[in-house]
Order: structure tokens, then C-alpha cells, then sequence
């Protein structure tokens, strides 16, 4: 098979999962006002789907090394659509747990074995350009997100779609999620053993380069320190960006308001309703702006990475990520400087998705890539879903996201350390 084939299934298969994650608080507003729920119970369920999506990314990469990834991603695209579609069929308030099984449990599930087998597996295909490989078979997180949020906001307030509910969004985006994620499972195929692009040989090791050994096992792999470096570093980063994704149109619409609000003289909730609707929909371009670079860098980064090496672009993405982290509560009552610090957030933060995979491939070599990287990729779930809990909270005692963005700033520092700490692992004797 052509060996864009599995580039073309990573991209499927990763904007079906952008479709599922990244828009989620486009429907927070519609669906408490259709069943009045509080935020903190429909934010409930995208915590759940997090956690979900991500512990699951272990067993779809060990099955996947094992089975081959077609198999894992038919089956869960079969699975992560039927659960979103799922979320249409919800009746009344009475439902709150229903939310919870088909979009938390049912669609996080299916989502988990998506996403993580084509990363595992375009880049056997491509050993000239790995990294861009990656890249390519995440972009699709960011690019689905980019286009659900308006996609879904102009469904809901269509009078002949959605006429003000959320839920026929589910029922036609999960019918579309079905299909492409199933024929992004069919698009993927390990190469076979030795595969090499025609025309191309591995690089000759520089002189004084360690001898090439054989690649890492799964036991291996986790008894090495390195990887746990890797894994507290994408811990860091994940809980930092995640939460800024969940709260930064929120957040500048807080700023924003109160900077209206005492340019004229008046408290917040006296300022008139065109001037506040107008507020939220300026805010709404911050989302759109870390969107937008949280899916260009998937494949830029790539391109970068497999020239200057994966090391120099984490240290500096992460410690950018630390400077973006520490202005972002004081630019949040003026857009333009909202919307600049949202790219540089959303640009550090898409980079992870193409760099960590990369390193881990690096360390541990293509063998066991899937169960390597499956693993590596929890570190997101959960840091997704305290991230989302923490925040919430946050905001309701402190009243506004400082404390949220200072702890975010001080965990992604961590990870500046931690990953100037981590050098690639000693090669295994063939
Ligand atoms: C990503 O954005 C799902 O967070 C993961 O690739």
C-alpha cells in the first residue's frame, strides 16, 4: 500500500477525536439551559471523557502491537461514534447519568483506541521523517476542534437543525465520527518487517555515535527512569495547557467585563446585554486563535524536530509555555494581547503531541512503540481531568483564574526541568 495511505488514516482517525474532545464547551451553554444542569455537572462529563480517552490509549497500544492497529481503531470508531450519537437521544434532566456513560464512558472509550494506534504506526512507514509522521497523525485534534466550534454553534442556533438544543449536533457529527474513524482504521496496516521507503537507508551513525542495539521491550521500557522523566514532564505540560483550553474564553470574558465595567463607572452586572454579548463573542476568537496553533504546530513542530532534534524544540516550548502561563491572567482584559498569548499557548501546548511520541520513539525504538507510548499518553488523562475539577474550583473560591494559571505556570516549569534533565536512554546490546 502507498505510504501516505496511513498518513491519510492518522489524519481521519485524529480529527475524529478533535471532533469529540476540544469543542466540548460549546455545549455547556445549550445543554444547562435544555435540561438545567449546573456547569459543574455537564463539565463532569468531559472530565470523565478524559480520563476515560486516555487510559484507555494503554491497552488500544498494546493491542495494536499486538494485533495490528487496523482491527483497534475500526472497533473503536465503531464505538467512540455510537456513544457521541448516543448523547442525541437524551430526554430530561433525569439523564445527567446517561451524559455521563455515553459521552464520558461509551465515546472516551472508543476515542482512547482511535487515537493512540496511528501513532504508532505511520511512522514505521516513514523512518525519513518520523517526527513529520507524528505530526500528521495528531494534527487532526487540533483541526477538528477548529472547525466543531463553529460547526456546532451554527447547528445549535439553526432554527431548522438545532433551533437552541445541543443535540442534534451529536446525532449527525457522531453518524459522521463513525464513518471516518472506521475508514481511517481501514487506511492502517503495519509495514512489513525491515521496511524501508524505496531509495532510502538509514543515516551511517556519526563517529563516536553508540553502536545500534536492539530496541526496548515494554518491561523494559518502564524500568527505565527516562521514561518517568518523560512521563512527569507530559503530566506537567498537559495539566497546564488542558486547563487553559477549558477556561481561557471564560477567562476573558471575566477580564473584559470588569475592564467595561469600570471604564463606565458601573458594576459588572449592570453593564447592558449587547455590550457583554459582544464581549463573549471577542473571547470566543481567543478559543479560535489557541485552536488554530494547536493544530499548525502538530506538523510544523514535526518538520522542525526531524532537523534540529526533538531535545531543543521541548526546552523551548516548555519554558515559552512558562512565560505564556505567567502574563496570561494580566492580558485577559485586553483581546488583542489575549489572543496573541492563546497561540503561544495553544502552539507549546499542540507541540507536545508530536514531540513526546517522537522522543519516546527515539528512546525506545519502533518495537514496542504502541504499549510505550500508550502508556506515556495517561499522563494526559489524568492531568485532563484534575485540571478540569481544579479549575472550577479554583475559580469559585478565588473568583477570578489567577491561582489556576500560576499553578499551571509552576507545573510546566517542573517540566523545563525535568525534560533539561532527561537524556536519551544507553542503547540495549543486539
Ligand atoms: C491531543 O491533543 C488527545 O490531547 C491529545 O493530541
Amino acid at each position: 500500500m502507498p505510504r501516505w495511505v496511513p498518513l491519510l488514516g492518522g489524519v481521519l482517525g485524529s480529527t475524529t477525536c478533535g471532533l469529540l474532545l476540544y469543542a466540548f464547551s460549546v455545549f455547556i451553554k445549550p445543554l444547562r439551559a435544555e435540561f438545567g444542569w449546573s456547569a459543574t455537572e455537564v463539565g463532569l462529563a468531559y472530565a470523565i471523557c478524559v480520563l476515560v480517552f486516555g487510559l484507555m490509549t494503554m491497552p488500544a497500544g498494546r493491542l495494536s502491537d499486538r494485533f495490528g492497529p487496523r482491527p483497534v481503531v475500526v472497533i473503536g470508531g465503531a464505538i467512540v461514534g455510537i456513544g457521541f450519537f448516543l448523547v442525541s437521544t437524551l430526554q430530561g434532566p433525569q439523564d445527567l447519568i446517561k451524559l455521563y456513560l455515553y459521552y464520558g464512558l461509551i465515546a472516551g472509550f472508543g476515542g482512547g483506541l482511535v487515537y493512540l494506534p496511528p501513532i504508532a504506526t505511520a511512522p514505521k512507514w516513514w523512518p525519513d521523517r518520523r517526527a513529520l509522521a507524528t505530526g500528521l497523525t495528531v494534527v487532526g485534534l487540533g483541526l477538528g476542534s477548529f472547525i466543531m466550534g463553529p460547526l456546532a454553534t451554527s447547528m445549535i442556533n439553526s432554527p431548522s437543525i438545532g433551533a437552541g438544543s445541543a443535540l442534534p449536533v451529536f446525532k449527525y457529527v457522531g453518524v459522521a465520527m463513525f464513518f471516518m474513524a472506521i475508514i481511517a482504521g481501514l487506511c492502517l496496516s503495519n509495514p512489513p518487517a525491515g521496511y524501508k521507503p524505496a531509495g532510502w537507508n538509514p543515516p551511517a551513525p556519526k563517529a563516536g555515535a553508540p553502536k545500534a542495539g536492539r530496541d526496548y521491550t515494554y518491561n523494559e521500557t518502564i524500568k527505565t527512569v527516562q521514561f518517568w522523566m518523560l512521563y512527569l514532564a507530559y503530566f506537567c505540560g498537559s495539566f497546564a495547557g488542558l486547563m487553559v483550553i477549558g477556561v481561557i474564553a471564560a477567562h476573558g470574558i471575566n477580564e473584559m467585563n470588569k475592564e467595561a465595567a469600570a471604564l463606565a463607572g458601573v458594576a459588572v452586572s449592570a453593564l447592558p446585554k449587547d455590550v457583554t454579548s459582544s464581549i463573549a463573542m471577542q473571547a470566543a476568537l481567543a478559543t479560535s486563535c489557541l485552536n488554530a496553533a494547536n493544530a499548525i504546530v502538530r506538523v510544523l513542530i514535526g518538520a522542525i524536530a526531524d532537523k534540529a532534534g526533538v531535545r531543543i524544540c521541548f526546552l523551548v516550548t516548555f519554558t515559552l509555555q512558562v512565560a505564556a502561563m505567567a502574563v496570561l491572567f494580566p492580558v485577559g482584559k485586553t483581546l488583542f494581547l489575549l489572543c496573541i498569548v492563546a497561540i503561544i499557548i495553544g502552539w507549546n501546548y499542540g507541540a507536545m503531541f508530536t514531540l513526546f511520541p517522537s522522543a519516546c520513539l527515539q528512546y525506545f525504538g519502533p518495537t514496542a512503540q504502541g504499549s510505550n507510548y500508550g502508556l506515556l499518553f495517561t499522563s494526559w488523562g489524568i492531568a485532563g481531568f484534575v485540571s478540569n475539577l481544579l479549575a472550577g474550583r479554583m475559580f469559585d473560591m478565588f473568583g477570578t483564574y489567577a491561582m489556576s494559571f500560576t499553578i499551571g505556570a509552576v507545573f510546566v516549569a517542573v517540566g523545563v526541568v525535568v525534560l533539561a534533565l532527561t537524556k536519551a536512554p544507553r542503547r540495549l546490546e543486539a
